[in-house]
């Protein structure tokens, strides 16, 4: 037998999802795209998956970045229990709360806090391209996202693998990203006209943080251009118009369309992307349509990252998020 030597990241992921789909033949994985995205299909997610299903769905989740399942129509507690198999569970949100009664769960409603403006039009959301939560120290590792209301057109979501896009960069401007790092912040954008509570919540729950732009991934070693739109307000060291220029490149390569996969909701659809290395935007055009959509998430507590460089993310304001049954609400 032949050592697998001197295989590349993605090819040891390419091979440890080989060895784990020979494992569950019932559990088909089929790729969405060329760089992210798969649907996998033969499991019942309202039911405990065996240690062999759980494998088969983490290895599909760790090359394809986010990975799909339809027809799945699970409770807010079924949501959890599959959650939970995947690791300790956040609470739902650490500056926008949880549902009632479900400290895990944090709703997605088409009009939410996170996004509040007050009065129509100005209703209007200014979430873009983002990874969840990188204002924290520790970002979550994963996020699970149900459909529940679903409009019958408009309203997908957009992944982009952030692996790829780190290595189709030069090699000379991957070496100057290994030396930077980034202050990730929640704040609104620039002209957004937020309402009192919303202000009132993140001055409350203030999360800064400095991430390294690319970092490691805890699991596959993949070096990943770490650059969360949403959050990443400036690099550390730079004049602030070479750091918003420089920044602007790095967000129009990372949505490059052949990174990324667009995903068409159903109710019972779910989504479960790894956080580490994906951005994902909210839908903008459901504001266009008279449609409700309301999706719940779940998501799983990460760890600090660690830059290509070797140092690890710094808090600058506020607290780790932590598991769920350990947090103060
Ligand atoms: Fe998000």
């Amino acid at each position: 037998m032949n050592a697998p030597l001197n295989l590349s990241p993605r090819q040891l992921l390419q091979q440890r999802l080989q060895d784990a789909q020979t494992a569950t033949p019932h559990v088909t994985v089929n790729p969405q795209s060329a760089h992210i995205g798969a649907l996998i299909g033969g499991v019942d997610l309202r039911q405990p998956l065996t240690a062999a299903e759980v494998n088969t769905i983490r290895s599909a989740l760790l090359q394809w970045k986010v990975v799909f399942f339809r027809e799945q129509h699970l409770s807010h507690e079924q949501h959890v229990a599959f959650s939970s198999q995947f690791g300790e569970l956040t609470i739902g949100h650490p500056v926008f709360g949880h549902v009632d009664g479900h400290p895990e769960l944090y709703s997605i409603a088409k009009y939410r806090r996170a996004n509040s403006y007050g009065s129509e039009p100005e209703r209007r959301p200014w979430t873009g391209w983002h990874t969840d939560v990188t204002a924290a120290v520790n970002p979550p590792a994963g996020s699970i996202l149900r459909g529940v209301t679903i409009p019958p057109y408009g309203g997908d979501t957009q992944w982009t693998n952030l692996v790829a896009a780190y290595e189709a960069l030069s090699e000379q401007l991957k070496a100057f990203l290994n030396t930077l790092r980034g202050e990730h912040r929640f704040s609104p954008p620039a002209g957004a006209n937020p309402t009192a509570e919303y202000l009132e919540l993140i001055q409350q729950n203030t999360l800064v943080s400095q991430h390294p732009l690319i970092t490691l991934h805890p699991e596959t070693g993949e070096k990943i251009l770490f650059i969360s739109p949403g959050f990443l307000k400036s690099i550390s060291g730079l004049h602030t118009r070479e750091s918003r220029v420089l920044l602007e490149l790095l967000w129009e390569h990372a949505v490059r369309s052949e990174f990324t996969v667009r995903f068409k909701w159903e109710p019972g659809s779910i989504a479960f992307w790894d956080n580490r290395s994906t951005a994902h935007v909210a839908p903008q055009d459901i504001f266009d349509l008279e449609f409700d959509r309301q999706l719940y998430r779940s998501t799983l507590v990460g760890t600090v990252p660690v830059g290509a460089d070797g140092r690890t993310s710094i808090s600058v304001q506020g607290n780790p998020v932590l598991a769920a049954h350990g947090a103060a609400f």
